[in-house]
C-alpha cells in the first residue's frame, strides 16, 4: 500500500510504499529499507534497518541533539524526520564523514573529530557523533566563527559531562586548521612540502 507523507516541503508530498521498500541516499550510497512502516523515525531507521549506530537516541523529542544529522546540507534531528520524507534527500552521518572502505566503515577520522580528541573533548562521547555533525555543518557555513557563534552552535546539543569548555576549544583548532588548508594547502598540525 503507498503512503503519501509530508517531506516538509510546502504543497509536497513523497509517495513511497515503505511495505514494499524504498532507497535512500546515505554517505554517498543508495540503501534499501525494508519491512518498514511510514511512522518510522529516520533516526530509527538508520541504527535499527540499516545499522548505522553513530546518531543516538535519546530524548527523541528534538531536545537533546544527539540524533543530529545532515539532510542535503540541513542539521536535522533525526528523532524528528520521517525516514521515508527523505527519500530523494542525501543523508549524511557521522559514518560518511571522510573516506570509507568497501563496507562503509570511516578510514580516517574528520577534522573535527581529531580536533575533539586532540583537544580532550570527549568523556563518555555519547553526545559527540550529534556535536560533530553541528560542528561540521557550522564550520561548513560560517569558516571563521567566533566563541558566540560556536557555542550558539553547538547549544542544540546537550552534553552532561563536558561543560563545554574543551568542545570549543576543538571547534576553534578545526576552524584554524581549516583556514590554514585553506591558505596554504596544509594544517596547522602539518608541515608543508
Ligand atoms: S534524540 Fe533526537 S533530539 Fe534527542
Ligand atoms: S561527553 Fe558525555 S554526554 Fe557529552
Amino acid at each position: 500500500m503507498t503512503e503519501r507523507v509530508d517531506d516538509g516541503v510546502p504543497g509536497e508530498v513523497t509517495v513511497v510504499d515503505p511495505g514494499a521498500g524504498y532507497r535512500l541516499d546515505v554517505n554517498g550510497r543508495s540503501m534499501t529499507v525494508h519491512d518498514s512502516f511510514a511512522s518510522e523515525s529516520l533516526l530509527f531507521v538508520l541504527r535499527e534497518r540499516l545499522g548505522l549506530p553513530a546518531a543516538k537516541g535519546a530524548c527523541e523529542q528534538g531536545e537533546c541533539g544527539s540524533c543530529s544529522v545532515l539532510v542535503d546540507d540541513d542539521l536535522v534531528c533525526a528523532c524528528l524526520v520521517l525516514a521515508a520524507a527523505a527519500v530523494g534527500r542525501r543523508i549524511t552521518t557521522v559514518e560518511g564523514l571522510g573516506p570509507v572502505d568497501d563496507s562503509g566503515d570511516p578510514t580516517v577520522l574528520s577534522d573535527v573529530q581529531a580536533a575533539f580528541v586532540a583537544e580532550g573533548a570527549v568523556q563518555c562521547g555519547f553526545c559527540i557523533p550529534g556535536l560533530i555533525m553541528a560542528v561540521h555543518h557550522l564550520l561548513d557555513t560560517v569558516p571563521d566563527p567566533d566563541e558566540e557563534e560556536i557555542r550558539e552552535a553547538i547549544s542544540g546539543n546537550l552534553c552532561r559531562c563536558t561543560g563545554y569548555g574543551r568542545i570549543v576549544s576543538a571547534v576553534q583548532v578545526a576552524a584554524g586548521d581549516r583556514r590554514a588548508l585553506a591558505r596554504t594547502g596544509t594544517s596547522a598540525g602539518e608541515v608543508a612540502p
